[in-house]
């Protein structure tokens, strides 16, 4: 799997890509990470990217040329088309449903804003798919963009040992439900016990044993996630 990030900041990243695990996806051929200043690809001569926003207001507002430009090129440096996403907390909200998807492309093209936002006419010409981290504001989509990347690699076949396996994570089942509880040794301690069903050896009742807690862990803490979800007609008001 391939990852372009277009960013005024592409030092942000190297601490986190050389991180165990992704970078020993990265030395196993399993997933690639192209970082993309935009700044290279502004038309001043003093490489400016942002500028007043029209009508007034606060803060500067990233110019269209160099992301446009950029995230163009970009595209063209590699036979396998990229999906463009766009970081921005306007977009779609990035939950475990998003990452699947985003992780059945081969390549992703992640475009990282800073200031006040992008010019329009990036969304209008580009086309990507805008997504959110969470209801907030950082100061630019490169965090969001290690999130992405953090989840996405995770179903990159390979990439996690079998006993990694992704399958058990919270919001993974066919239910999206949160994880239970997990022990490891000591079997005691300061007087609380490991569950005597996950010493039992009884591959079935420890699996009955997981399926419940998942369940009352989520309605205890996520009682929404129990819900089947509103159909869209009753959500439309239809
Ligand atoms: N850029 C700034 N805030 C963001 C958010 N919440 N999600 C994605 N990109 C962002």
């Amino acid at each position: 799997m391939r990852f372009d990030i277009l960013t005024l900041f592409p030092e942000i990243f190297s601490g986190y890509l050389n991180q165990s695990l992704l970078k020993k996806a990265q030395d196993r051929g399993l997933v690639e990470v192209h970082l993309h200043n935009f700044r290279h690809w502004s038309w001043d001569r003093d490489r400016r990217v942002d500028d007043r926003p029209y009508g007034g207001g606060p803060g500067m507002v990233l110019r269209p040329e160099p992301v446009v430009e950029c995230a163009e090129d970009v595209q063209a440096m590699h036979p396998q088309p990229g999906h463009l996403v766009l970081l921005t907390p306007q977009g779609q909200r990035l939950n475990q449903a998003l990452v699947e998807q985003l992780a059945q492309h081969p390549r992703l093209i992640l475009i990282c804003g800073r200031y006040e936002g992008f010019d329009e006419r990036v969304r209008l010409i580009l086309r990507p798919q805008e997504i959110s981290i969470g209801d907030y504001v950082l100061n630019g989509g490169e965090v969001a963009a290690m999130v992405i990347i953090d989840a996405v690699i995770r179903l990159v076949p390979g990439v996690l040992g079998d006993e990694d396996s992704s399958v058990q994570d919270s919001f993974s089942g066919p239910e999206r439900w949160l994880e239970g509880p997990q022990y490891t040794r000591p079997r005691e301690y300061r007087g609380y016990r490991v569950p005597d069903v996950l010493l039992s050896g009884d591959h079935e009742a420890i699996r009955r044993w997981r399926q419940e807690q998942s369940r009352i862990r989520t309605a205890q803490r996520r009682p929404e996630l129990l819900q089947p979800p509103l159909d869209k007609d009753s959500q439309s008001g239809t």
